[in-house]
């Protein structure tokens, strides 16, 4: 039996069944690359969710993560810690705001930013007890937990983990009109939280300045502004931030994922003081939020993007790989849409009769080389690590087209 086969094996016996993985097994990674325990390389285009937009273990990130490791790990925050201050000093101002609280996954800082938001609205806004409600839309995704789950409207997501969570109020994503009318006929929201790009949705670009316009109303109607750029943020889409697009500067701004690398758990809330003093001690915390190792990654990871001016490149790359695409859309029966902005990106096909085609052109792609996820039954999609050169994509373009045409056949 091939190693590949033990270890999905394995997988599947003692592992709980909750993904459903390509039927690869990786064993290394190096910037755009991953290879298989058989030794085939790939190149990467799902970066771990846009966990690993700085390239797979990139040096400098796994450096600060070795010296800092055989120095001090963690200590909770019982104690203050050598790192922690330096951290929260240097991502306050690399994202401009004046306070960070640190956790470890996506989920918790939306949960964060959701216990800021609700704290906030009864201490500032003066919402009356146990009223407040966050808005949020549609298609979203913001994690696993069970309040995050009452407010997906997904199946799988929701069904059978209820109760859930109050206080949600659900409206269509990319409607200002939605969005003016839930706050006019609800007085006690405190927040509205919202994705800049639907990412598990499918890289769902809303319109053009469909984000000022949301952050004005909040404005208009004293709602803070949350954006998750958990998988938007961090030089992804061509722009540090998604929202700096429309030049809008949230009131909490969550980050995850590329915070780290993808080199260890990172993630955290950024807002100003007025929202982040409404915690005091023992309100809110975790164990391993703000260690002095995630805190000496995650500087690296972010002094990378801004060396490595790894917010250009997605720029530079994604409008080329768009154009491709879209000229591959042109050509063919089964590309029907590509939409996204810098690195973050999905290609729609139209899978009618074929209802696994999505899945059926990864399973290809891997063989070719290249590594995607379908996400929903017709979606696929691209996001490669930020440090890939033009000619790395063009190669990656080449595999795609190959595979597509393959099926058109
Ligand atoms: C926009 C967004 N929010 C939250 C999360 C949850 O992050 P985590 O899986 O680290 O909990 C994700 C993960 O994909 C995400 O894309």
């Amino acid at each position: 039996m091939k190693q590949t086969e033990q270890l999905i094996n394995l997988e599947n016996q003692y592992g709980a069944h909750n993904y459903h993985p390509l039927p690869v097994v990786l064993d290394r990674g190096e910037g755009v690359y991953v290879w298989d325990v058989e030794g085939k390389r790939y190149y990467d285009f799902l970066s771990a969710y846009s966990a690993v937009n700085q390239g797979h273990c990139h040096p400098k990130i796994t450096a600060a993560l070795t010296t800092q490791a055989q120095q001090l790990t963690l200590t909770s925050r019982a104690f203050y810690n050598s790192k922690l201050g330096i951290f929260e000093q240097f991502i306050t101002r690399y994202f401009g705001y004046d306070k960070f609280l640190p956790m470890n996954t996506g989920a918790e800082a939306v949960e964060t930013a959701i216990k800021l938001g609700r704290k906030w609205g009864y201490e500032h806004k003066g919402i009356a007890e146990d009223k407040a409600k966050i808005i949020v839309c549609e298609n979203n995704f913001h994690g696993r937990t069970t309040t995050i789950v009452s407010f997906s409207v997904d199946p799988d997501a929701r069904t059978h983990f209820g109760p859930y969570t109050p206080g949600f109020i659900i409206i269509p994503y990319n409607d200002v009109d939605a969005l003016e009318k839930a706050l006019k006929e609800n007085p006690d929201v405190a927040g509205f939280l919202v994705e800049p790009i639907q990412g598990e949705a499918g890289a769902l670009v809303p319109d053009d300045g469909y984000l000022k316009r949301c952050y004005d109303l909040c404005r208009k109607h004293q709602v803070l502004f949350i954006a998750d750029e958990i998988q938007t943020g961090i030089a992804r889409t061509g722009r540090l931030l998604a929202c700096d697009y429309e030049d809008v500067h949230p009131d909490i701004l969550i980050l995850g994922k590329a915070l780290s690398g993808g080199v260890y758990p990172v993630s955290g809330v950024l807002s100003h003081r007025v929202i982040m003093d409404v915690l005091r001690p023992g309100q809110h915390g975790s164990t391993f939020g703000g260690n002095p190792l995630a805190a000496a990654v995650a500087i690296a990871a972010l002094e990378v993007v801004r060396d490595e001016r790894l917010a250009e490149n997605a720029m530079e790359l994604g409008i080329y790989f768009r154009e491709e695409m879209e000229k591959l859309c042109n050509s063919s029966k089964i590309a029907k849409l590509v939409r996204g902005k810098g690195l973050m990106n999905a290609l729609v096909i139209n899978n009618e009769g074929h209802t696994n085609l999505a899945w059926d052109i990864c399973l290809k792609l891997a063989e070719n080389g290249l590594l995607a996820k379908p996400t929903h039954t017709n979606i696929i999609r691209f996001a490669p690590p930020l440090v890939m050169t033009k000619a790395e994509l063009e190669a990656c373009v080449d595999i795609i087209v190959q595979t597509i045409h393959f099926f058109e056949n």
